[in-house]
């Protein structure tokens, strides 16, 4: 047995060696039908090959599947021993030995924890967020994994729908820039170094804008915000060379996305150019049929492979139907062919057909986790998301000598929830709490939770048990504020409230969190509100009542030094919101970049757009974030310089007493156009960093594809006129200028 099996490893290994010298192409040329259709077979591992095969059930099918070269890759196996021996039956057990893809969605970080997304593209700071990309390539290239399902860059506009926590917020300029930085961090410039990986730009298209936030709820998408708003992102992402996309669960104008032809053949892989392949999203092959556009899973297969869906994900549905009818000349084999080429291309550019072990390194895994310098970037990433929303009378920072201080908020001493969802291999309870944050910078302060937030904290399955009864921590948190002179209250959100699945219908702080921020304000007002969430959260009684507030999203690893340093003044806070917040369920979705009605301007009548009872003006706009010292912008200067250009310059004053950074904001108003332009799009930003009294001049320039927008069509147009250039974040300063074509 022993000598059967060295000689069958032999036999592998030399077949390898052969293939490591063969173009996709000519590897394409040895493979049979079933071959084919095998590397375009995706399985998510339900169990980890560190001992014996499974025998019974699904998975005996799948481990059988991947010994005999019908799966192309492998989802979810983690650590560098499971993978070792999952990549060993795919190369040694087939005929052909074509190594597997190891995907997982690293979507902030492996084991070292950064930000939720959401959190981070507060930052603004495009290098920052393609080295978190890079710290987690790194960590999870050496436990096996060499495909990322990252970066998430739906654009969305409706804070119930928990997934806007994966994602860069509301504006597809910035998303747009996001998604470049993220694909350069992960993959790098060289696909075959062990510690890069193949990224994968998703949703396409259109799942970030379920209707009335529900997750999987259709979509009612005008071509125009289809093409400004949503595909930008991808686009930017295939310039930047992601080498695959995911495509999503939604229907579009009726028709399945994972079944779009028009999007996936003509305009991704046509128009785009793009050479990378699409891969299904989770059964979302299955789901045409279930979905109503194919009456079983055969004609979904056809479906989605006639439109260019070149992997499906555990649908089962290529494994099973694509032979059968390519047979009977129901899909042509060149489609086949051009999918598995697709695929077979990236596996070449990951250096897999060289060594198929090359991402998997037991050695490595050890070493490359959670590494100081990691661990700091994490800090720097979490201290860079903080978002302060108010602060009233300055109350922020505190003096950590200035009084008794109380810390109150079952959050406040949560490990676990700053790691969010869809948090990769973040070992569980591993993040610095706010209590322990306030521990490390030596604060003196006495804490209580006050109220549980839910029945039984940080299980899946109690998320909907929110607690709404037990109140039996108020006496203590009213206590101990009323001895203090300042409160700092960590509420909000369990970091599994938001993700996948988790849409809310109330967005307010949940369970009896509002009820004890009201209980502890009737006895000290001197609060400073820390939030801890994964999406924007209505509350407008806080914002009214509580002096300070700031988001901290959940932070990753380091949370709780972050909060624990902007508090009390070692950093100063800098991020800026990427999403606007809601003042009331009603005005979802609200957002910046709406068009303009025709009944835009307050009268004294009721017949102009407005609500009767709730102002249009979100609670906290795109792009607010306040900071411990202030910014003055003058000297703004626009010029035409040629056709079709705009130079901008504007000078930027730090004003206060602290040295700061400032997101410098420039938008665009085009305000005639043949399809009405929104009311101001981002077009540009920077971030300086000012000392005390100095100030820059920041420049920008705008070119065509600033200035022109898309057709519903689709099609690209520029109209030469008046443009009007504001810069921000606070929009005073605007100017008017004429381009020419
Ligand atoms: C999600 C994807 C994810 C996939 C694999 C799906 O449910 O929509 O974003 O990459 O699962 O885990």
């Amino acid at each position: 047995m022993q000598f059967l099996l060295s000689a069958l490893s032999m036999v592998s290994v030399s077949l390898l060696q052969g293939l490591a010298s063969d173009t996709p192409e000519q590897l394409l040329g040895k493979m049979t039908l079933e071959e084919k259709i095998g590397q375009m077979n995706l399985y998510a591992s339900e169990w980890d090959l560190t001992g014996p095969p499974p025998t019974e059930g699904s998975n005996a099918d799948k481990y059988e599947h991947i010994r005999t070269g019908k799966v192309g890759g492998v989802l979810n196996v983690t650590g560098a021993d499971a993978a070792r021996r999952m990549q060993q039956l795919a190369v040694e057990g087939s005929r052909l030995g074509i190594p597997l893809l190891f995907g997982y969605d690293v979507i902030h970080g492996y084991r070292t924890s950064f930000p939720i997304p959401l959190g981070e593209s507060s930052s603004w700071n495009l290098e920052l967020m393609e080295q978190t990309a890079r710290i987690s390539a790194i960590e999870a290239t050496a436990a096996g994994i060499n495909w990322v399902y990252s970066p998430m860059i739906d654009t969305f506009r409706d804070p119930r729908w928990g997934r806007v926590m994966e994602g860069s917020g509301e504006d597809p300029f910035l998303t747009s820039k996001i998604a470049a930085a993220k694909v350069r961090g992960y993959q790098g410039t060289d696909l075959s170094r062990p510690d890069t990986l193949a990224a994968c730009a998703k949703h396409f298209a259109g799942y970030g804008f379920p209707v009335a936030g529900r997750d999987y709820n259709t979509t009612i998408l005008d071509g125009r915000t289809l093409h400004n708003i949503i595909l930008p992102p991808f686009k930017a992402a295939v310039d930047a060379g992601v080498r695959s996309v995911m495509n999503s669960f939604n229907l579009i104008d009726g028709i399945p996305a994972t079944a779009h032809a028009g999007l996936q053949r003509d305009l991704l892989k046509g128009k785009w150019k793009f050479d990378g392949f699409v891969v299904s999203d989770w059964a979302s092959i299955a789901e045409i049929a279930v979905h109503g556009a194919a009456s079983d899973l055969r004609q979904a297969a056809q479906r989605a492979i006639l439109a260019g869906s070149d992997m499906d994900m555990e649908s089962f549905a290529y494994v099973t139907h694509l032979a059968g009818l390519v047979e009977e000349g129901l899909v042509s084999e060149a489609w086949i062919d051009d999918a598995v080429l697709r695929i077979l291309r990236v596996k070449t550019e990951l250096g897999l057909f060289d060594d198929p072990y090359r991402y998997i390194d037991a050695t490595r895994e050890r070493e490359a986790l959670l590494r100081p310098a990691h661990l700091d970037l994490a800090l720097d990433a979490a201290i860079q998301s903080i978002v302060l929303l108010k602060n009233a009378t300055n109350l922020l920072p505190l003096d950590k000598d200035a009084g008794k201080i109380a810390l109150i908020g079952a959050l406040a001493d949560d490990k676990d929830s700053p790691l969010g969802n869809w948090r990769g291999m973040a070992i569980e309870n591993s993040a610095v709490s706010v209590v322990e944050g306030f521990r490390n910078l030596g604060v003196d302060f006495t804490w209580t939770k006050g109220v549980k937030l839910a029945m039984n904290p940080g299980k899946m399955a109690d998320l909907v048990n929110v607690n709404t009864t037990d109140r039996s921590g108020f006496e203590e948190a009213i206590r101990l504020a009323r001895e203090s002179e300042v409160v700092v209250m960590v509420l909000g959100e369990l970091g599994h409230q938001t993700g996948e699945g988790r849409s809310r219908a109330d967005i307010g702080l949940p369970g009896l969190q509002q009820e004890l921020l009201e209980a502890v304000h009737a006895v000290n007002p001197n609060i400073v509100l820390v939030l801890m969430n994964g999406r924007p959260l209505i509350i407008p009684w806080a914002a009214e009542n509580v002096p300070a507030i700031l988001t901290a999203w959940h932070g990753g690893s380091r949370a709780g030094d972050a909060i624990a340093r902007v508090i009390f003044g070692l950093e100063n806070p800098s991020g800026k919101l990427t999403m606007s917040w809601p003042g009331s369920i009603g005005q979802i979705p609200v957002y910046y970049n709406h068009d303009r009605t025709g009944r835009p301007d307050a009268n004294p009548s009721v017949f102009w757009s407005h609500y009767n009872d709730e102002s249009n003006e979100p609670l906290y706009p795109f792009g607010h974030g306040l900071s411990y010292t202030s910014f003055g912008y003058s000297e703004l200067q626009v010029t035409p310089s040629g056709p079709r250009t705009i130079d901008v310059a504007v000078r930027v004053s730090n004003l206060g007493q602290r040295s700061g950074t400032e997101v410098v904001q420039l938008y665009l108003t085009d305000p005639v156009a043949q399809a009405v332009r929104p009311v101001k799009e981002l077009k540009g930003f920077a971030r300086v960093t000012l000392a005390p009294g100095a100030s820059t001049v920041q420049r920008f320039r705008l070119t065509k594809s600033d200035l022109g927008y898309f057709l519903p069509d689709g099609s690209f147009t520029f109209e030469p006129g008046e443009f009007i250039l504001t810069v921000g974040p606070t929009g005073t300063l605007s100017q008017q200028v004429s381009v020419s074509d």
